[in-house]
């Protein structure tokens, strides 16, 4: 049986909640018997398996295919699947023409990034049957507008994030992704949500981590982030990594302070 939104509700109540991203079957496998609680179809997957330089040129088509696939290789865990970039930010009735395609494919959630611009969108998601994960901090779409990707909510910017965060649950969104903002900006963030928070560069006060599989398996072309560790390393397999992984975001050995930020370093 796949695991439901209550029942990661119900879980994140007693411990954290582990998710992984994932493109395909074969690895879906493995993180559904490791007992990964959720894996997320990334738009990660421009870069880790298309090769592009940026989330950009990903089509729902491509998360769409890549979804079909995590879900005929896995029986439990929760999957969610991301809108790609110019899927949703033309409006809601095109959000909600993308998450069909998306729903239709096997995902149980979309996520979409940005704050309190998409909460006119989120609210007409939810509101027609499609659970929502926000997507916070650093965004990936945005990176033009960043100028790369850079930790947000330092100094006064921590009241943005903490804005956005508060209009994306008040929408509807029942899960927020927060991606490299301060450790203390995550940890406010996560004690006023009444939504599930997966922190990815945040803190381990969310109640769950996310890390981009390639990222967690040592496969990182490039600078590696300060939010990655690699648990391939001396554990013997995918699956022991994957066991590892869970072991340790549910413990909350990880994340370090060595794996999250302060408002200056
Ligand atoms: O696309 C992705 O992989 C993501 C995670 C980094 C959260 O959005």
């Amino acid at each position: 049986m796949r695991l439901t939104l209550p029942d990661l509700r119900r879980t994140a109540a007693e411990r954290k909640i582990a998710m992984l991203t994932c493109y395909d079957a074969s690895f879906a496998a493995v993180l559904d018997r490791a007992g990964i609680d959720s894996l997320l179809i990334g738009d990660s997957l421009g870069m880790v398996v298309q090769g592009h330089d940026s989330t950009l040129p990903v089509t729902v088509e491509d998360v769409a295919y890549h979804t079909r696939a995590v879900v005929r290789g896995s029986q439990r865990t929760f999957v969610v699947a991301d809108m790609p970039f110019g899927s949703y930010q033309g409006g809601a009735p095109q959000a909600f023409d993308s998450a069909v395609r998306l729903m239709q494919a096997g995902a149980q959630m979309v996520k979409l990034e940005g704050g309190r611009e998409m909460a006119p969108t989120i609210a007409f998601l939810v509101e027609r049957g499609i659970p929502v994960c926000a997507h916070v901090g650093l965004t990936p779409q945005h990176v033009n507008r960043f100028g790369g990707y850079r930790i947000q909510g330092r100094g006064q910017a921590a009241a943005r994030v903490r804005a956005d965060a508060n209009a994306v649950v008040q929408a509807g969104a029942e899960m927020i992704v927060i991606e490299a903002v301060p450790e203390a900006v995550a940890r406010a963030i996560a004690a006023e949500s009444t939504a599930l928070t997966i922190g990815i560069g945040a803190s381990a006060a969310c109640s769950g981590q996310v890390l981009v599989l390639h990222d967690m398996l040592g496969v990182v072309c490039g600078r590696r982030p300060r939010f990655v560790k690699d648990f391939l390393a001396g554990a013997g397999g995918v699956e022991a990594a994957a066991r590892a992984y869970l072991a340790q975001v549910q413990s909350g050995e990880f994340p370090t302070t060595g794996h999250v930020y302060a408002d200056s370093n």
